[in-house]
């Protein structure tokens, strides 16, 4: 299965030209699966709640999601990126995956990051993997990263690859996933987006990056910094199986979840 990650720079509040930038950016891009940023088409730094209204579509149904429906049928590709959704009047921050017959599967950011809090409803979406071309596929969105239960609970699901549309600021996730990699044994598909954004007296600094880690945490795709870019790799899904660290180690049938109750008790 080929799988890969679009990282460039989205311009705020400028849908239609965002669209045409990822449309330029996937020409002749053959993969099954393609994963970009987090609120790809819009743009992340909403100033207030109303102006994130007027840039959010509902679910299944706007220009990002029709664009990306047409980008799935014509590279035959699961398209997936995040978008400010709108749903029962409530704002999220989400990613949808799109398939080339047009289905769809969403995810609602979880753990909102920062301002975000002042926008967005958190997430009210189980983690669920899905299945795509044979794979076992699940979703996060960027700042889901610093909490490792999101990962864990996707692996025991069943997930082999995590897609992970992200606008990341802090330093710290690229080098983070290779740990999420290799204590769940899942392919993770990192895209992060590139530039900076400004209102008032903030600056968000965006810090690309881009970047796939096999099972075990070796990197198959990275971007640098600033680039704008495609990358695509060949993957065998079923890898994300093997749990096996040594003959006798396996990260899902060596957890003691008995001495892990303080998780569930503590709240
Ligand atoms: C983030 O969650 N967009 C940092």
């Amino acid at each position: 299965m080929k799988v890969g990650f679009a990282q460039f720079n989205p311009k705020f509040d400028a849908i239609e030209e965002n669209l045409s930038r990822v449309e330029k950016l996937l020409e002749n891009v053959s993969s099954d699966v393609i994963v970009l940023p987090e609120m790809f088409a819009t743009g992340y730094l909403f100033p207030d709640a109303d102006y994130a209204r007027k840039l959010a579509e509902p679910t299944g149904d706007g220009q990002i999601f029709y664009a990306m429906v047409r980008w799935a049928k014509k590279y035959d590709c699961l398209i997936v990126g995040g978008f400010p959704e709108i749903h029962n009047q409530k704002l999220y921050n989400s990613s949808i995956a799109v398939q080339p017959d047009g289905k769809w599967h969403l995810y609602r950011k979880i753990h909102l990051f920062d301002r975000e809090k002042l926008i967005f409803q958190p997430g009210n979406i189980d983690y669920e993997p899905f299945e795509f071309r044979g794979a076992k596929l699940g979703m996060l969105i960027c700042f889901d990263w610093i909490f490792p239960e999101s990962y864990r609970v996707l692996m025991l699901k069943g997930t082999q690859i995590i897609l992970h549309p992200s606008n990341l600021v802090l330093p710290y996730c690229q080098k983070a996933s290779f740990a999420r990699a290799v204590e769940n044994r899942m392919f993770i598909i990192l895209t992060n987006r590139t530039g900076s954004e400004k209102l008032d007296e903030i600056t968000l600094q965006f810090t690309g990056g881009s970047i796939i880690y096999s099972p075990r945490g070796e990197i198959l795709a990275k971007a640098s910094e600033n680039e704008e870019t495609v990358k695509v790799v060949d993957i065998n899904p079923a890898e994300a199986d093997d749990k096996n660290v040594t003959p006798r180690n396996n990260v899902m049938t060596d957890r003691r979840p008995e001495y892990y109750r303080y998780l569930i008790e503590k709240k």
